[in-house]
């Protein structure tokens, strides 16, 4: 654990979750200079009246009536009146949504404007319309608010600011061709190695790769709001309504007995596509394409010696031309998905805002200082 004394304040927006859980661990080893100020989840916010080392938190005590909440002291807050009042107490702060609703996301110009940092692994806020990702940019930039979602696009994988970095030289991004789901790799992969679709899927959600709900992942809805944030990363404007999305599978009507709709509904014509790809030696992909203010996100059968269908599992590959890098296309390889890779980007972000506060904020030390 660092001895670095905290000097920025986070409210982490999804504790309980997958990543927040992750995030709290990677914080506890070294916080970056951070404390602790609030935990947020759907029932509302823990309020700490003294911000607590991310080390000393106890998740398992964090129900109301606790001995160790009782010592602590906090208030339990609705997330409007606990950012209200970060603003007020903090002169540093980060607000962390490690959610995956789009309820939150709306929030963010407010918080902006107040100069509280946004660091998030949720794409929604950055896949609306181009207005509304612009507008965030502006707000970051006029208010001195670090704004960070490294994780939103190929979890841990260096994508986002090597590219923001080749923008920043005069070099937006001519073609990406990419593989952006570690869900649909991770399915994709086990179809083709004979296991059922549904299978794959129950064990895709096992092993933490999916949205929290699956079906975004499978009707490609995860895979269009990852390719429209690279494109406009990038330094492109693109609106969600140029972008054609054929889905994998789509949930459909309930069943019958009034259950959500199967997975296994799919089983039969996936297995279909994976055989007839196979028969022609080639393997299926679900790719984002993006050129000439044209972007979709579909099913591809490709031969074998494609870069996209080079990986395994749950990795990406994400292949990227520009002026940088006209003849030979950067390609940045591995895995795209996972509880621990995307805790670990929202960390780095972490480390990024820490440095952006510490220069706004004269006197607040961040670990790097
Ligand atoms: N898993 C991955 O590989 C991966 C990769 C890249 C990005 N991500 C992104 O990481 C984010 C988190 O994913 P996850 O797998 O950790 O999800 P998760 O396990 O379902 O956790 C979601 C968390 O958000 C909280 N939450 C949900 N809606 C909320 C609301 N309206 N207000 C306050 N809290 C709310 C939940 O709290 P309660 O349920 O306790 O109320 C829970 O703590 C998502 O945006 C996802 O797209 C994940």
């Amino acid at each position: 654990v660092s001895n670095e004394r905290a000097s920025g304040e986070l409210l982490l927006i999804g504790h309980t979750g997958q990543v927040g859980g992750a995030l709290l661990k990677l914080l506890a080893r070294q916080p970056l200079g951070f404390s602790i100020r609030a935990l947020a989840h759907r029932a509302g916010v823990y309020w700490f009246r003294e911000a607590v080392h991310p080390a000393e938190v106890k998740l398992d005590e964090l129900l109301p009536g606790s001995a160790w909440l009782d010592r602590r002291g906090i208030d339990f807050l609705t997330l409007d009146a606990a950012t209200a009042r970060l603003a007020a107490v903090a002169r540093a702060a980060v607000i962390v949504d490690c959610t995956a609703s789009a309820d939150i996301p709306r929030r963010y110009p407010k918080w902006l404007t107040a100069g509280i940092g946004v660091v998030t692994p949720n794409k929604i806020g950055f896949a609306g319309a181009q207005a509304d990702f612009e507008l965030l940019q502006r707000l970051a930039l006029r208010h001195g608010a670090p704004l960070e979602h490294e994780g939103t696009v190929g979890a841990a994988l260096p994508v986002l600011n090597t590219v923001a970095d080749q923008l920043r030289a005069g070099a937006p991004l001519t073609t990406i061709e990419a593989t952006l789901s570690g869900t649909l790799g991770y399915v994709l992969d086990q179809l083709q190695q004979g296991v059922r679709f549904s299978s794959a899927v129950e064990r895709a959600r096992d092993a933490g790769y999916t949205e929290p709900d699956p079906w975004v992942d499978l009707s490609g809805e995860d895979v269009a709001r990852k390719l429209l944030i690279l494109a406009r990363v990038g330094g492109h404007a693109l609106e969600p309504t140029a972008l054609t999305r054929k889905p994998l599978a789509v949930p459909g009507l309930p069943a019958v007995d009034g259950l959500a709709p199967h997975f296994s509904d799919h089983d039969g014509p996936l297995q279909a596509a994976a055989e007839r790809a196979a028969r022609r030696g080639e393997r299926l992909a679900y790719v984002a394409r993006y050129m000439d203010g044209r972007a979709l996100v579909g099913l591809e059968s490709l031969p074998l010696d494609h870069p996209l269908v080079q990986a395994k599992g749950p990795d990406n590959v994400i292949v990227l031309s520009s002026e940088i890098y006209p003849d030979q296309p950067l390609v940045i390889r591995g895995p795209g998905a996972g509880v621990n890779a995307t805790a670990s980007a929202v960390h780095a972000d972490l480390h990024r805002a820490s440095l952006k506060l510490a220069a706004r904020c004269p006197g607040v030390r961040s670990v790097a200082a």
